[in-house]
Protein backbone atom coordinates (compact mmCIF):
# COMPACT_ATOMS: atom_id res chain seq x y z
CA UNK A 1 0.00 0.00 0.00
CA UNK A 2 1.68 3.54 -0.62
CA UNK A 3 0.66 6.72 1.60
CA UNK A 4 0.85 10.09 0.34
CA UNK A 5 0.28 13.39 1.81
CA UNK A 6 -2.22 14.70 -0.93
CA UNK A 7 -5.53 13.52 -0.73
CA UNK A 8 -6.00 10.88 -3.90
CA UNK A 9 -8.53 8.88 -4.25
CA UNK A 10 -8.85 6.12 -2.10
CA UNK A 11 -8.10 3.53 -5.38
CA UNK A 12 -4.64 5.38 -5.72
CA UNK A 13 -4.07 3.58 -2.66
CA UNK A 14 -3.34 0.59 -4.38
CA UNK A 15 -1.55 1.61 -7.23
CA UNK A 16 2.41 1.22 -6.33
CA UNK A 17 5.57 2.78 -8.15
CA UNK A 18 6.71 1.17 -11.29
CA UNK A 19 9.95 0.19 -9.43
CA UNK A 20 12.10 -0.04 -12.95
CA UNK A 21 11.17 3.17 -13.27
CA UNK A 22 12.70 4.44 -9.90
CA UNK A 23 15.34 2.53 -10.31
CA UNK A 24 15.96 4.09 -13.52
CA UNK A 25 15.98 7.09 -12.07
CA UNK A 26 19.06 6.63 -9.55
CA UNK A 27 20.82 5.15 -12.54
CA UNK A 28 20.79 8.46 -14.26
CA UNK A 29 21.53 10.18 -11.19
CA UNK A 30 24.81 7.99 -10.46
CA UNK A 31 25.52 8.76 -14.51
CA UNK A 32 24.93 12.34 -14.14
CA UNK A 33 27.79 12.37 -11.49
CA UNK A 34 30.18 10.41 -13.60
CA UNK A 35 29.46 7.18 -13.19
CA UNK A 36 29.16 4.69 -15.90
CA UNK A 37 26.33 2.44 -15.94
CA UNK A 38 24.83 -0.57 -17.51
CA UNK A 39 21.20 -0.06 -18.48
CA UNK A 40 19.68 -3.47 -18.03
CA UNK A 41 17.14 -2.25 -15.71
CA UNK A 42 14.69 -1.13 -18.33
CA UNK A 43 12.87 -3.17 -21.12
CA UNK A 44 13.12 -1.06 -23.98
CA UNK A 45 15.82 -1.87 -26.96
CA UNK A 46 18.94 0.20 -27.84
CA UNK A 47 17.96 0.39 -31.48
CA UNK A 48 16.05 3.24 -32.76
CA UNK A 49 13.03 2.78 -35.44
CA UNK A 50 13.37 1.18 -38.35
CA UNK A 51 15.49 3.57 -40.92
CA UNK A 52 12.21 3.88 -43.40
CA UNK A 53 9.86 4.54 -40.45
CA UNK A 54 12.56 7.65 -39.58
CA UNK A 55 12.63 8.65 -43.22
CA UNK A 56 8.72 8.66 -43.37
CA UNK A 57 8.17 10.61 -39.99
CA UNK A 58 10.82 13.59 -41.05
CA UNK A 59 8.68 13.67 -44.70
CA UNK A 60 5.83 13.99 -42.33
CA UNK A 61 6.61 17.42 -40.11
CA UNK A 62 7.02 18.80 -43.75
CA UNK A 63 4.06 17.90 -45.40
CA UNK A 64 1.15 16.91 -43.18
CA UNK A 65 -1.32 18.45 -40.91
CA UNK A 66 -0.95 16.17 -38.27
CA UNK A 67 -4.41 16.59 -37.26
CA UNK A 68 -6.65 14.23 -35.03
CA UNK A 69 -7.30 10.92 -36.63
CA UNK A 70 -10.39 8.02 -35.89
CA UNK A 71 -10.27 7.20 -32.88
CA UNK A 72 -9.93 3.86 -33.74
CA UNK A 73 -7.00 4.82 -35.29
CA UNK A 74 -6.10 5.36 -39.32
CA UNK A 75 -7.77 3.14 -41.71
CA UNK A 76 -5.02 1.98 -43.44
CA UNK A 77 -3.05 1.67 -40.37
CA UNK A 78 -5.61 -0.85 -39.27
CA UNK A 79 -5.74 -2.92 -42.52
CA UNK A 80 -1.69 -3.49 -41.99
CA UNK A 81 -1.94 -4.26 -39.10
CA UNK A 82 -4.28 -7.03 -40.14
CA UNK A 83 -2.08 -8.30 -42.33
CA UNK A 84 0.99 -8.61 -40.12
CA UNK A 85 -1.06 -10.81 -38.04
CA UNK A 86 -1.57 -13.03 -40.89
CA UNK A 87 2.10 -12.68 -41.99
CA UNK A 88 2.99 -13.11 -38.33
CA UNK A 89 1.04 -15.17 -37.15
CA UNK A 90 -1.37 -17.03 -40.05
CA UNK A 91 -4.47 -15.99 -38.72
CA UNK A 92 -6.47 -13.79 -40.73
CA UNK A 93 -8.15 -10.67 -38.64
CA UNK A 94 -10.79 -8.13 -40.09
CA UNK A 95 -9.66 -5.02 -40.15
CA UNK A 96 -12.58 -3.77 -38.62
CA UNK A 97 -11.56 -5.56 -34.74
CA UNK A 98 -8.01 -3.67 -34.86
CA UNK A 99 -8.05 -0.56 -32.79
CA UNK A 100 -4.75 1.38 -32.77
CA UNK A 101 -3.88 2.76 -29.30
CA UNK A 102 -1.08 4.66 -27.56
CA UNK A 103 1.33 1.97 -26.91
CA UNK A 104 -0.32 -1.05 -25.37
CA UNK A 105 -0.33 0.50 -22.07
CA UNK A 106 -3.09 2.13 -23.88
CA UNK A 107 -4.53 -0.98 -25.29
CA UNK A 108 -4.55 -2.19 -21.50
CA UNK A 109 -6.35 0.97 -20.38
CA UNK A 110 -8.66 0.90 -22.76
CA UNK A 111 -9.64 -2.42 -22.07
CA UNK A 112 -9.45 -2.72 -18.55
CA UNK A 113 -11.04 0.69 -18.22
CA UNK A 114 -14.11 -0.80 -20.29
CA UNK A 115 -14.62 -3.68 -18.76
CA UNK A 116 -13.28 -3.86 -15.32
CA UNK A 117 -16.39 -3.55 -12.74
CA UNK A 118 -15.33 -2.44 -9.01
CA UNK A 119 -14.83 -5.42 -7.11
CA UNK A 120 -14.36 -7.85 -10.20
CA UNK A 121 -11.53 -9.94 -10.09
CA UNK A 122 -9.23 -10.93 -12.54
CA UNK A 123 -6.34 -13.00 -12.88
CA UNK A 124 -2.93 -13.40 -13.52
CA UNK A 125 0.61 -15.20 -12.97
CA UNK A 126 2.79 -14.08 -10.31
CA UNK A 127 5.30 -13.11 -11.69
CA UNK A 128 3.93 -10.71 -14.43
CA UNK A 129 4.01 -7.22 -16.04
CA UNK A 130 3.62 -4.61 -13.00
CA UNK A 131 1.18 -2.23 -14.96
CA UNK A 132 -1.32 -5.25 -14.91
CA UNK A 133 -2.05 -5.35 -11.74
CA UNK A 134 -1.95 -1.69 -10.94
CA UNK A 135 -4.11 -0.76 -13.58
CA UNK A 136 -7.18 -3.54 -12.30
CA UNK A 137 -6.91 -1.63 -9.30
CA UNK A 138 -6.45 1.60 -10.26
CA UNK A 139 -10.37 0.92 -12.27
CA UNK A 140 -11.65 -0.70 -9.10
CA UNK A 141 -10.50 -4.27 -9.42
CA UNK A 142 -8.88 -6.83 -7.54
CA UNK A 143 -5.93 -8.59 -9.21
CA UNK A 144 -5.36 -11.91 -7.89
CA UNK A 145 -1.89 -13.30 -8.51
CA UNK A 146 -1.54 -16.56 -9.12
CA UNK A 147 1.79 -18.54 -7.69
CA UNK A 148 3.76 -19.77 -10.79
CA UNK A 149 7.04 -21.66 -11.16
CA UNK A 150 9.85 -22.73 -14.24
CA UNK A 151 7.92 -25.97 -14.17
CA UNK A 152 4.94 -24.18 -16.01
CA UNK A 153 7.64 -21.71 -17.56
CA UNK A 154 5.68 -19.09 -14.88
CA UNK A 155 2.73 -19.25 -16.92
CA UNK A 156 -1.23 -20.04 -15.54
CA UNK A 157 -2.93 -23.66 -16.87
CA UNK A 158 -5.95 -24.55 -17.17
CA UNK A 159 -6.00 -26.23 -13.87
CA UNK A 160 -4.84 -23.45 -12.12
CA UNK A 161 -7.54 -20.99 -13.78
CA UNK A 162 -10.20 -23.41 -13.16
CA UNK A 163 -8.66 -23.59 -9.01
CA UNK A 164 -8.84 -19.96 -8.63
CA UNK A 165 -11.86 -19.03 -10.28
CA UNK A 166 -14.48 -17.20 -8.10
CA UNK A 167 -18.01 -16.22 -8.50
CA UNK A 168 -16.19 -12.43 -8.48
CA UNK A 169 -13.84 -13.35 -10.92
CA UNK A 170 -14.59 -11.81 -14.22
CA UNK A 171 -11.11 -12.84 -16.54
CA UNK A 172 -7.64 -13.98 -17.24
CA UNK A 173 -4.84 -11.55 -18.11
CA UNK A 174 -1.65 -12.98 -19.43
CA UNK A 175 1.10 -12.14 -21.88
CA UNK A 176 2.95 -14.63 -23.98
CA UNK A 177 6.16 -14.21 -24.09
CA UNK A 178 6.09 -12.91 -20.84
CA UNK A 179 8.19 -10.32 -18.99
CA UNK A 180 9.52 -10.57 -16.86
CA UNK A 181 10.52 -13.91 -17.79
CA UNK A 182 10.38 -14.31 -21.54
CA UNK A 183 8.66 -17.63 -21.35
CA UNK A 184 6.01 -18.60 -23.40
CA UNK A 185 2.16 -20.13 -22.29
CA UNK A 186 2.83 -23.50 -24.55
CA UNK A 187 -0.10 -23.21 -27.56
CA UNK A 188 -2.36 -26.36 -25.94
CA UNK A 189 -1.99 -24.62 -22.59
CA UNK A 190 -3.38 -21.75 -23.71
CA UNK A 191 -6.12 -23.36 -25.87
CA UNK A 192 -7.22 -25.12 -22.46
CA UNK A 193 -7.34 -22.05 -20.48
CA UNK A 194 -9.63 -20.31 -23.11
CA UNK A 195 -11.84 -23.04 -23.10
CA UNK A 196 -12.09 -22.65 -18.94
CA UNK A 197 -12.27 -19.04 -19.24
CA UNK A 198 -15.13 -19.49 -22.00
CA UNK A 199 -16.72 -22.20 -19.81
CA UNK A 200 -16.83 -19.28 -17.42
CA UNK A 201 -18.17 -16.70 -19.11
CA UNK A 202 -15.39 -15.08 -18.52
CA UNK A 203 -12.99 -12.76 -20.74
CA UNK A 204 -8.77 -13.68 -21.91
CA UNK A 205 -6.51 -11.04 -22.48
CA UNK A 206 -3.62 -11.90 -24.16
CA UNK A 207 -0.77 -9.51 -23.99
CA UNK A 208 1.77 -10.61 -27.46
CA UNK A 209 3.85 -7.69 -27.37
CA UNK A 210 6.42 -9.55 -27.29
CA UNK A 211 5.35 -12.30 -29.80
CA UNK A 212 7.65 -10.89 -32.95
CA UNK A 213 10.87 -11.28 -30.69
CA UNK A 214 10.54 -15.19 -30.31
CA UNK A 215 13.26 -17.29 -31.05
CA UNK A 216 13.05 -21.12 -32.34
CA UNK A 217 9.96 -21.27 -32.18
CA UNK A 218 6.38 -19.89 -34.12
CA UNK A 219 5.21 -16.83 -33.53
CA UNK A 220 1.36 -18.60 -32.73
CA UNK A 221 -1.33 -16.07 -31.54
CA UNK A 222 -4.46 -16.21 -29.34
CA UNK A 223 -5.98 -14.72 -31.82
CA UNK A 224 -6.02 -18.05 -33.61
CA UNK A 225 -8.47 -18.98 -30.97
CA UNK A 226 -11.62 -17.29 -31.50
CA UNK A 227 -13.05 -13.83 -32.17
CA UNK A 228 -13.61 -13.45 -28.48
CA UNK A 229 -9.88 -13.46 -27.63
CA UNK A 230 -8.79 -10.10 -26.56
CA UNK A 231 -5.14 -9.69 -27.97
CA UNK A 232 -3.27 -6.78 -27.39
CA UNK A 233 0.25 -5.64 -29.16
CA UNK A 234 2.32 -2.72 -29.92
CA UNK A 235 5.21 -1.22 -31.96
CA UNK A 236 7.59 -0.99 -28.82
CA UNK A 237 9.18 -3.84 -28.72
CA UNK A 238 9.97 -5.99 -32.31
CA UNK A 239 9.70 -2.57 -33.93
CA UNK A 240 11.92 -0.81 -31.31
CA UNK A 241 9.76 2.46 -31.10
CA UNK A 242 8.82 2.70 -27.40
CA UNK A 243 8.99 6.48 -27.79
CA UNK A 244 6.34 6.61 -30.66
CA UNK A 245 3.68 5.54 -28.03
CA UNK A 246 1.72 3.01 -30.68
CA UNK A 247 0.42 -0.20 -30.21
CA UNK A 248 -2.69 -1.73 -30.97
CA UNK A 249 -5.41 -4.47 -29.77
CA UNK A 250 -7.73 -6.96 -31.42
CA UNK A 251 -10.91 -6.81 -29.97
CA UNK A 252 -14.19 -9.10 -30.65
CA UNK A 253 -16.27 -7.36 -33.11
CA UNK A 254 -19.55 -6.14 -30.83
CA UNK A 255 -16.59 -4.87 -28.49
CA UNK A 256 -15.22 -2.31 -30.93
CA UNK A 257 -18.07 0.53 -30.34
CA UNK A 258 -17.43 0.33 -26.54
CA UNK A 259 -13.87 0.25 -26.72
CA UNK A 260 -13.83 3.39 -29.28
CA UNK A 261 -16.45 5.30 -27.07
CA UNK A 262 -14.06 4.84 -24.07
CA UNK A 263 -10.43 5.69 -26.63
CA UNK A 264 -12.69 9.18 -27.84
CA UNK A 265 -13.05 10.51 -24.52
CA UNK A 266 -9.54 9.46 -23.00
CA UNK A 267 -7.00 10.39 -25.69
CA UNK A 268 -9.30 11.06 -28.74
CA UNK A 269 -6.76 9.12 -30.86
CA UNK A 270 -3.24 7.87 -30.68
CA UNK A 271 -0.42 10.10 -32.06
CA UNK A 272 -0.90 11.10 -35.62
CA UNK A 273 2.74 11.77 -36.74
CA UNK A 274 3.77 7.77 -35.56
CA UNK A 275 0.33 6.55 -36.77
CA UNK A 276 1.18 7.60 -39.91
CA UNK A 277 5.30 7.05 -39.61
CA UNK A 278 4.47 3.12 -38.20
CA UNK A 279 2.42 2.57 -42.18
CA UNK A 280 6.40 2.33 -42.92
CA UNK A 281 7.20 -0.29 -40.48
CA UNK A 282 5.36 -2.98 -42.15
CA UNK A 283 7.81 -2.50 -45.66
CA UNK A 284 10.25 -4.75 -46.82
CA UNK A 285 12.96 -3.37 -45.54
CA UNK A 286 11.69 -2.66 -42.14
CA UNK A 287 10.84 -5.97 -41.56
CA UNK A 288 14.36 -7.62 -42.88
CA UNK A 289 15.97 -4.81 -40.40
CA UNK A 290 13.67 -6.32 -37.32
CA UNK A 291 14.25 -9.82 -38.00
CA UNK A 292 18.14 -8.97 -38.35
CA UNK A 293 17.45 -7.24 -34.72
CA UNK A 294 15.68 -10.44 -33.64
CA UNK A 295 18.47 -12.59 -34.46
CA UNK A 296 20.65 -10.18 -32.70
CA UNK A 297 18.50 -10.54 -29.59
CA UNK A 298 18.97 -14.22 -29.45
CA UNK A 299 22.24 -14.64 -29.87
CA UNK A 300 22.64 -12.16 -26.52
CA UNK A 301 20.43 -14.65 -24.83
CA UNK A 302 22.44 -17.28 -25.69
CA UNK A 303 25.57 -15.64 -24.70
CA UNK A 304 24.09 -14.36 -21.34
CA UNK A 305 22.78 -16.96 -20.01
CA UNK A 306 25.56 -19.34 -19.87
CA UNK A 307 27.45 -16.05 -18.63
CA UNK A 308 24.92 -15.32 -15.62
CA UNK A 309 25.24 -18.85 -14.50
CA UNK A 310 28.86 -19.18 -14.32
CA UNK A 311 29.15 -16.22 -11.45
CA UNK A 312 26.16 -18.15 -9.27
CA UNK A 313 22.89 -16.99 -10.75
CA UNK A 314 20.24 -19.96 -11.64
CA UNK A 315 18.42 -19.48 -14.56
CA UNK A 316 15.89 -22.73 -14.51
CA UNK A 317 14.00 -22.38 -17.91
CA UNK A 318 14.85 -21.18 -20.90
CA UNK A 319 13.06 -17.61 -21.77
CA UNK A 320 11.98 -18.30 -25.44
CA UNK A 321 10.88 -15.06 -26.02
CA UNK A 322 11.13 -11.10 -25.33
CA UNK A 323 14.66 -9.40 -24.13
CA UNK A 324 14.66 -10.66 -20.51
CA UNK A 325 16.12 -13.35 -18.21
CA UNK A 326 14.16 -13.81 -14.85
CA UNK A 327 17.28 -15.14 -12.70
CA UNK A 328 17.00 -16.88 -9.47
CA UNK A 329 19.84 -15.39 -7.06
CA UNK A 330 18.86 -16.78 -4.26
CA UNK A 331 22.26 -18.62 -4.00
CA UNK A 332 23.81 -15.93 -4.07
CA UNK A 333 21.82 -13.20 -1.77
CA UNK A 334 19.37 -12.75 0.39
CA UNK A 335 17.16 -10.42 -1.23
CA UNK A 336 16.91 -9.37 -4.84
CA UNK A 337 16.12 -5.69 -3.73
CA UNK A 338 18.93 -5.00 -1.74
CA UNK A 339 20.75 -6.78 -4.03
CA UNK A 340 19.83 -4.38 -6.88
CA UNK A 341 20.61 -1.74 -4.95
CA UNK A 342 23.70 -2.75 -3.87
CA UNK A 343 25.17 -4.22 -7.55
CA UNK A 344 23.64 -0.21 -8.96
CA UNK A 345 25.89 1.30 -6.41
CA UNK A 346 28.73 -0.98 -6.39
CA UNK A 347 29.37 -2.34 -9.99
CA UNK A 348 27.36 0.59 -11.98
CA UNK A 349 25.40 -2.16 -13.45
CA UNK A 350 21.13 -1.37 -13.26
CA UNK A 351 18.89 -4.30 -12.95
CA UNK A 352 15.25 -4.76 -11.98
CA UNK A 353 14.23 -7.14 -8.26
CA UNK A 354 11.32 -9.30 -8.64
CA UNK A 355 9.59 -7.49 -6.29
CA UNK A 356 8.51 -5.07 -9.23
CA UNK A 357 6.56 -8.07 -10.78
CA UNK A 358 4.61 -9.83 -7.92
CA UNK A 359 4.67 -11.19 -4.49
CA UNK A 360 5.32 -14.78 -4.67
CA UNK A 361 9.07 -15.18 -3.63
CA UNK A 362 10.14 -12.07 -5.49
CA UNK A 363 13.32 -11.75 -2.96
CA UNK A 364 14.80 -14.50 -5.22
CA UNK A 365 14.62 -13.37 -8.68
CA UNK A 366 16.58 -10.46 -10.69
CA UNK A 367 16.03 -9.62 -14.27
CA UNK A 368 18.42 -8.97 -16.72
CA UNK A 369 17.47 -7.19 -19.68
CA UNK A 370 19.51 -8.12 -22.84
CA UNK A 371 19.07 -4.51 -23.85
CA UNK A 372 22.64 -3.50 -24.63
CA UNK A 373 25.37 -4.63 -26.80
CA UNK A 374 26.96 -8.21 -26.28
CA UNK A 375 30.54 -5.85 -25.51
CA UNK A 376 28.68 -4.14 -22.59
CA UNK A 377 26.78 -7.56 -21.63
CA UNK A 378 29.90 -9.11 -21.32
CA UNK A 379 31.57 -5.71 -19.48
CA UNK A 380 28.30 -6.24 -16.89
CA UNK A 381 28.81 -9.50 -16.45
CA UNK A 382 32.48 -9.11 -15.59
CA UNK A 383 31.78 -5.83 -13.18
CA UNK A 384 28.78 -8.38 -10.80
CA UNK A 385 31.92 -11.29 -11.16
CA UNK A 386 33.99 -8.74 -9.26
CA UNK A 387 31.23 -6.75 -7.27
CA UNK A 388 29.09 -10.42 -6.15
CA UNK A 389 31.90 -11.27 -3.05
CA UNK A 390 31.43 -7.81 -1.53
CA UNK A 391 27.94 -7.52 -1.47
CA UNK A 392 26.35 -7.02 2.15
CA UNK A 393 23.24 -8.77 1.56
CA UNK A 394 25.42 -12.23 0.51
CA UNK A 395 23.65 -15.25 1.65
CA UNK A 396 25.33 -15.97 5.20
CA UNK A 397 27.07 -12.82 5.50
CA UNK A 398 26.55 -11.52 9.25
C1 LIG B 1 4.18 -7.15 -21.13
C2 LIG B 1 4.12 -5.70 -21.45
N1 LIG B 1 2.94 -5.15 -21.80
C3 LIG B 1 2.83 -3.83 -22.07
C4 LIG B 1 3.94 -3.00 -22.00
C5 LIG B 1 3.75 -1.54 -22.34
O1 LIG B 1 4.35 -1.28 -23.58
P1 LIG B 1 4.07 0.02 -24.47
O2 LIG B 1 5.40 0.71 -24.62
O3 LIG B 1 3.61 -0.52 -25.80
O4 LIG B 1 3.05 0.82 -23.81
C6 LIG B 1 5.18 -3.53 -21.65
C7 LIG B 1 6.37 -2.66 -21.54
O5 LIG B 1 7.42 -3.03 -21.08
C8 LIG B 1 5.27 -4.91 -21.37
O6 LIG B 1 6.43 -5.48 -21.02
Amino acid sequence: MTTSLYPFARRMAHVEPFRVMDIQQRAFELEAAGRSIIHMEIGQPDFAAPAPVLERARQLLDDDRLGYTDSLGLPQLRTAIAQFHAVQSGVVVDPARVMVTTGASGALMTLLGSLVNPGDEWLMPDPCYPCNRHMVSLFGGLPRLIPTSAQSQFQLSAATVREHWRPRTRGVLLASPSNPTGTRIAPDELRAVHAEVRANGGVLIVDEIYLGLTYGARRDSALALGEDVFVVSSFSKYFAMTGWRLGWLVAPPDAMRGLERFAQNATICPPALAQHAALAAFEPASLAICEARREEFQARRDDLIPALQGIGFKVPTLPDGAFYVYADCSALATDSARLARELLEAAGVALTPGDDFGVHEPQRWLRFAYTCDRTLLRQAVARLKEALPHIKCAVGAA
